[in-house]
């Protein structure tokens, strides 16, 4: 198993591209299902959570093409098999986005259960209770969802908490209901934004997404299309996290400040000094980075999935920073690898309060998932020493590239095999 090695201690310092959204990308590939012509896009993220929804979409009849520029074109042309089998679900929770889109598109669709998740427990009750709403007949076997509907009826939908994939399945599967759909309470998330434009560029139907009521008008099919996906902000904030934690000067480029303002506020309240323009953002620090309290919530509020790395700023920050999770009940598994390396942090319930001290010091750690390996990752670039990060498959699920990045940023960091 593959693992980092990272000697700390070096400001970070110059210039990185930033890559497509893994967040975006995976429904918007599996938006490619509602169609029987093909979806060309471009800007997508190499990442092993793409490879692992191409496969599943190469066994259920997808056509897939990759050139070298991050380009893919899928063409579910000759769509044979609307299974996802438990096997590839079980190492990715985003593959329930494909359950309604085949649901759709297929008219029955057997989606094995995502199951456990080391952040907690993640039930898909509002997927399954939203697609009975729009008329399918939906059972729970062996594990596997099983859903039918010769065509989805229009539906008023609410959920009764903000869910992001939730709210992807139930835009998707709208499209091509018959009559008009109402999403209540839905997620506001750039990454929905970019879902609705490319549907939209498909053909569809779509009226608030950004908002948390989402309207869309039933089509009977889409078109073929292209998008290019939109910049990953939980990468960006990653990096920007990485160089106010290094006391470093850093500018990233193709991203956009505008999809991460609570971050940017964040880090500004930390001491960082921060600019940024159409395509791109930079960050100067000045001094050791002062705490910072946060809680997380639904966009726009502050995102989850930057929790675990402002953790790791606060832990060599000035000052007493008490964090609050309220998205993910078991989201704080990083805390005892960061005590590994020095931190103090105390943990009650959903709440971290973390000391700051002077110094952390290198030594071996354990990911545990996507964001607290990017946590650790942080810790060990400030700390003294050396650093080795295990477990390191859940880094490349979600981060391109990271060491080559990092690497050109001037970090002492590399993988060993
Ligand atoms: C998405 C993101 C993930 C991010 C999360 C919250 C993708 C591929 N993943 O995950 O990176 O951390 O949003 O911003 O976009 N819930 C239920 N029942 C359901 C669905 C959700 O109880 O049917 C609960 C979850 O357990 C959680 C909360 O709702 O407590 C929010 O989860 P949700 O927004 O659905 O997360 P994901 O879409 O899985």
């Amino acid at each position: 198993m593959d693992k980092l090695l990272i000697r700390g201690g070096v400001p970070l310092s110059g210039e990185v591209r930033i890559s497509g959204a893994k967040n975006a990308a995976l429904p918007i590939m599996c938006a490619a299902l509602l169609s029987a012509a093909p979806l060309r896009l471009a800007n997508v993220p190499h990442l092993r959570d793409v490879t692992t929804l191409l496969n599943l979409l190469g066994g259920m009849g997808v056509a897939v093409s990759l050139d070298e520029k991050l380009g893919l074109e899928l063409d579910a042309g000759r769509l044979h098999t609307p299974l996802a089998p438990y096997d590839l679900v079980k190492t990715m929770r985003a593959s329930i986005l494909v359950l309604w889109p085949l649901l759709a598109r297929c008219g029955e669709a057997r989606v094995s259960l995502p199951g456990g998740c080391a952040i907690g427990q993640r039930p898909v009750d509002l997927h399954i209770k939203g697609l009975q709403a729009m008329g399918a007949d939906v059972r729970v076997e062996h594990g596997y969802i099983i859903a039918r509907a010769k065509r989805l009826k229009g539906a008023r939908i609410f959920t009764d908490l903000v869910t992001v994939t939730g709210t992807e399945n139930l835009m998707m599967a709208a499209c091509l209901a018959e009559g008009t759909s109402v999403i209540e309470n839905a997620a506001r998330e750039p990454e929905v934004v970019d879902l609705a434009n490319c549907l939209k560029a498909m053909g569809a139907n779509i009226e608030g997404a950004g908002s948390d009521t989402i309207t869309i008008e039933g089509v009977s099919t889409l078109a073929g299309a292209a998008h290019r996906i939109m910049p990953d902000r939980i990468e960006t904030g990653t990096f920007l996290v990485a160089a106010a934690a290094t006391g470093g000067s850093v500018r990233l480029r193709d991203t956009n400040a505008r999809i991460l303002d609570a971050v940017v506020d964040k880090l500004r309240e930390a001491g960082a000094t921060i600019t940024a323009d159409d395509d791109s953002i930079a960050l100067e620090m000045d001094g050791p980075p002062l705490s910072v309290n946060l809680r997380t919530s639904p966009y726009p509020a502050f995102p989850t999935d930057m929790q675990a790395q402002f953790m790791a700023l606060d832990c060599i920050a000035r000052g007493t920073a008490v964090l609050t999770e309220t998205i993910f009940e078991n989201r704080f598994m990083h805390a005892l690898e960061l005590q590994r390396l020095g931190a103090d942090i105390e943990i009650s319930g959903n709440t971290a309060v973390v000391k700051g001290v002077a110094q952390l010091d290198g030594a071996t750690v354990m990911a545990t998932d996507l964001r607290a390996s990017a946590s650790l990752v942080i810790a060990g670039l400030v700390a003294r020493g050396e650093t080795v990060v295990e477990r390191i498959y859940h880094l490349d699920r979600g981060y391109e590239c990271i060491e080559e990045k990092l690497s050109q940023l001037g970090a002492g960091i590399k993988r060993i095999r």
